[in-house]
């Protein structure tokens, strides 16, 4: 009877530190823009943690999707035991700022990219977190802003690509290149989807810009798959994986109703029935699919647990 209830007790004690002040097994280093924001604060508390796997804010977090977004749907699935995920994506963020967008704004310090996100990663995160280049994924999701600025500026196809190629695109690898040095050996690029459907862009757009937007997302993605074909030969010891999430949007897109949806260009603030959030962002659907595509490939790259 004793004996019986001391084993009991001991599976208790052992349920409860599985999570409790346990060091998590699995690292997310995510860098983006309003796609992927969850509100972190670097510099705050609580940071992640097992019980708490996005740290601060707690949940519900800051999405600009009207509800979960696809790091939620990473983080939160039930086949992704032992993973937390540092966060520094910030809405508006550029790859650079300089480069994309030259002629302003003037405050530059006000203007979020992939440099000071790193710059953040670099000076912010404790040595005591236990992240190696096994057991962590650093996964870079940007380009969104760097192509619609573009067009938001009012330049044509030819001036918002010399924007854009070569100086940004190659900024972007001399980033990977910073995390690499710092023992990063797993990474995810992740392509820019086709924003030319949203509906800024498509129902509404008097200006007709959806074709430009289609043209610049498509030179954009090449550069990326070129430069990470380079970056990958250049680093054999590595892994860096292209994610192409077009085909995953294009799908939910081209059948709204089966998904809830009247069609595929209005929006809802919840994030619901509409497939988009608002004029740029998607909503439920579309971030509860990409999601899913990237558990995938991140379930692929990490050791189990
Ligand atoms: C630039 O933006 C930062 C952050 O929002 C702000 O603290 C600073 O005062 C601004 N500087 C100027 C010159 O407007
Ligand atoms: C694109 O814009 C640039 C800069 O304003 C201009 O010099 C060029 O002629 C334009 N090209 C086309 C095809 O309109
Ligand atoms: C950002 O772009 C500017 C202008 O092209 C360039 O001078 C600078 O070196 C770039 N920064 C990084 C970190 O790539
Ligand atoms: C899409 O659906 C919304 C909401 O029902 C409606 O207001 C809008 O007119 C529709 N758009 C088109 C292009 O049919």
């Amino acid at each position: 009877m004793l004996h019986s209830m001391l084993q009991i007790a001991a599976v208790f004690a052992l349920a409860i530190s599985t999570t409790r002040g346990q060091a998590p097994s699995r690292y997310l280093f995510i860098f983006g823009d309003s796609y992927t924001t969850t509100g972190f604060d670097a510099r705050a508390k609580p940071q992640p943690s097992l019980d708490n796997p996005l740290g601060n804010p707690s949940s519900p977090d800051l999405t600009l999707t009207g509800g979960a977004n696809w790091v939620d749907f990473v983080i939160y699935d039930s086949s992704m035991p032992g993973i937390v995920a540092y966060n520094y994506a910030v809405g508006g963020s550029y790859v650079n700022h300089t480069a994309a967008q030259p002629q302003g704004p003037a405050n530059k310090t006000a203007d979020p990219d992939f440099i000071s996100q790193e710059n953040t990663f670099e000076t912010t995160l404790s040595p005591h977190v236990g992240w190696t280049s096994t057991n962590s994924i650093f996964i870079n999701y940007f380009g969104i802003v760097d192509v619609s600025t573009q067009v938001y500026k009012g330049r044509n196809v030819s001036c918002a690509e010399s924007m854009l190629f070569p100086a940004d695109i190659d900024s972007y690898f001399r980033l990977l290149e910073k995390q690499y040095s710092r023992g990063a050996r797993k990474f995810i690029t992740v392509l820019v989807p086709p924003i030319h459907r949203a509906p800024v862009f498509n129902y509404g757009d008097t200006a007709g810009n959806g074709p430009s937007v289609e043209q610049v997302t498509s030179s954009w993605n090449s550069a990326m798959k070129k430069g990470n074909s380079k970056f990958q030969n250049a680093h054999r010891d590595a892994k860096a994986q292209i994610v192409d999430p077009t085909d995953t949007f294009n799908t939910i897109l081209n059948d709204p109703t089966k998904y809830g949806a009247p069609n595929a260009t209005c929006y809802s603030v919840s994030g619901n029935p509409c497939l988009w959030v608002d004029f740029i962002h998607p909503g439920h659907e579309l971030n509860q699919a990409f999601g899913k595509q990237m558990k995938d490939v991140i379930k692929e790259m990490l050791p189990p647990v």
